[in-house]
């Protein structure tokens, strides 16, 4: 998508937009209104066009001019409007032109705003972006791609609107980055081809290391590498560091669960449904789409990436259930059930990342449970913290961007539902609270370092269709924790 600003200007030909504030067209509007004898006016009567609904209205070749059509935006209430509206108008914009090649769109910002013009229109453009996302290269014959790959959006000022904007594009970046590494099969994207796209980032100015299953087992890491045993594909651990702060600043530090497939290995999955199985290292895919929004946009702040990839296969050689492993941290596991193994995968990567970067905290994402999905649907991810900061400043960011969190609770009584005669622990609880005994496990990982975990299983995969993504994958987590690290640790 080529995206450009230019000066408000009225194009003779093509498709144009044009923004309706809740007091009606704007300057530019009521030219074209004029030109078209009032056409646009009596076509928002007739359709009972609200400009506060925040919808969309077509007008076919309007007489007057040589348009093609002109899309009405309504921009919604002025004084409610929120920067998440505006990327939902961007996409909807984008979805009314999406047959068209070019399209222009003067975006008069209404009086009386809420936000400022230049942030409105850089959202807008945001959305108009995200809304061109598809995946698509598997398709040989028929491309589902939107035809639209050139918009020019007119505002008053565009010096100052594409200045906003310039971050905001790296972070469209990152979130397709990680909407491509979810939706990729896993016959392409196993661990070692996981590695070898993170480790595009050095590009970026972001330092990457790739640890391998030897360098893993003289670490200890006992946990994750039981998970990778039954697989051909060889484990992997990806370190990643941005570093945009002074060096005596502690770093920030996210973790990812990067199952490539999960089968369930021994405890095998019923078929029906597996295939979304590939999708089981969205927390990965967040934790490097961040890293790379990040470094985009070169954010004043040090942040860790560390991501644990394996491939969760029964063979042979795999994990059996009643297996006991040692994790890095010297605990040893019971493994009851070969398909509750994200948990192992994360007590190895967070044992590192606090003992290699003593970070000011850990926030680990991971499609971990089913059980979340019963819990708290596809609109929230569910939320494990030990630090009621975080849990309020993951929550706001969550709201502004509507990429929400539910905080779920911890507690001493369901730590005990983990424990087993055998070893320190098993690795699955009872029947009950499922996300919340998979989180206690996590904690007993963490060293007690101010931590939070993001349960991602119902918001990164299979994601209802929005204005903003048409994707199987959402790229949930990326905008939120890009909201998170700026509003809160740069500068
Ligand atoms: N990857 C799954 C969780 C999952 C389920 C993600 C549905 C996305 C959609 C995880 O590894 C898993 O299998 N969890 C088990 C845990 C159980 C064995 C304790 C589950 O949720 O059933
Ligand atoms: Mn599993
Ligand atoms: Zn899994």
């Amino acid at each position: 998508m080529n995206l450009t600003f230019s000066a408000l200007k009225i194009p003779t030909s093509g498709t144009l937009g044009i923004t309706v504030g809740d007091k009606g067209l704007g300057t530019l509007g009521k030219k074209l209104n004029k030109m078209t004898g009032g056409a646009l006016e009596r076509a928002m009567k007739n359709s009972g066009f609200k400009a506060v609904s925040k919808s969309s209205l077509t007008v076919l070749e309007p007489s007057g001019t040589k348009l093609g059509k002109i899309i009405l935006i309504g921009m919604g209430r002025s004084s409610a409007v929120k920067s998440h509206d505006l990327e939902l108008l961007g996409g909807k914009f984008a979805a009314a032109c999406e047959k068209d090649k070019t399209a222009t769109v003067l975006f008069e910002t209404p009086e009386g705003y809420a936000l400022k013009s230049d942030e409105a229109a850089a959202r807008f453009a945001l959305g108009v972006l995200l809304r061109s996302y598809r995946f698509n290269k598997y398709k040989t014959v028929k491309k589902n791609a939107p035809v639209l790959n050139k918009v020019t959006v007119g505002v008053s000022n565009p010096t100052s609107v594409k200045k906003a904007y310039t971050p905001l594009k790296g972070l469209a970046a990152g979130m397709m980055t990680a909407r491509d590494l979810v939706n990729e099969p896993a016959n392409v994207l196993h661990p070692t081809e996981f590695a070898k796209r993170a480790n595009n980032l050095t590009k970026l100015g972001v330092t990457v290391e790739v640890l391998t299953e030897a360098q893993m087992k003289r670490l200890g890491m006992g946990a994750l590498l039981g998970v990778g045993q039954g697989s051909v594909q060889p484990s992997k651990m990806v370190v990643m560091q941005w570093k945009g702060a002074a060096k005596t600043k502690k770093p920030v530090a996210f973790v990812g669960k990067g199952v490539c497939f999960d089968t369930g290995g021994i405890s095998i999955k019923p078929s029906a449904g597996m295939e979304d199985m590939r999708g089981d290292m969205g927390g990965a895919a967040a934790v490097t789409g961040l890293m790379e929004a990040l470094a985009r946009r070169k954010a004043k702040a040090n942040v860790v990436g560390v991501i644990g990839l394996v491939e969760n296969m029964p063979s042979g050689d795999a994990q059996r259930p009643g297996d006991i492993v040692t994790s890095m941290s010297g605990q040893t596991i019971e493994v009851l059930n070969t398909d509750a193994e994200g948990r192992l995968v994360l007590a190895d990567a967070l044992w590192y990342t606090q003992q290699r970067f003593k970070p000011q905290f850990m926030i680990d994402l991971a499609t971990l449970t089913g059980a979340i999905l019963v819990a708290l649907g596809q609109e929230y991810a569910g939320l494990f913290t030990n630090n009621d900061k975080i849990a309020e400043r993951l929550t706001q960011a969550g709201e502004a961007e509507d990429e929400k969190v539910w905080r779920m609770p911890l507690h001493e009584k369901f730590d005990k539902m983990i424990d087993t005669p055998n070893a320190d622990m098993k690795n699955i609880g009872g029947r009950y609270a499922g996300s919340t005994t998979a989180a206690q496990f996590l904690q007993r990982f963490t060293n007690k370092v101010p931590w939070a975990h993001l349960d991602i299983a119902g918001t990164a995969m299979g994601s209802p269709k929005t204005p903003t993504s048409q994707s199987w994958a959402s790229g949930y987590g990326v905008k939120l924790l890009n909201r998170f690290v700026q509003d809160f640790y740069e500068g």
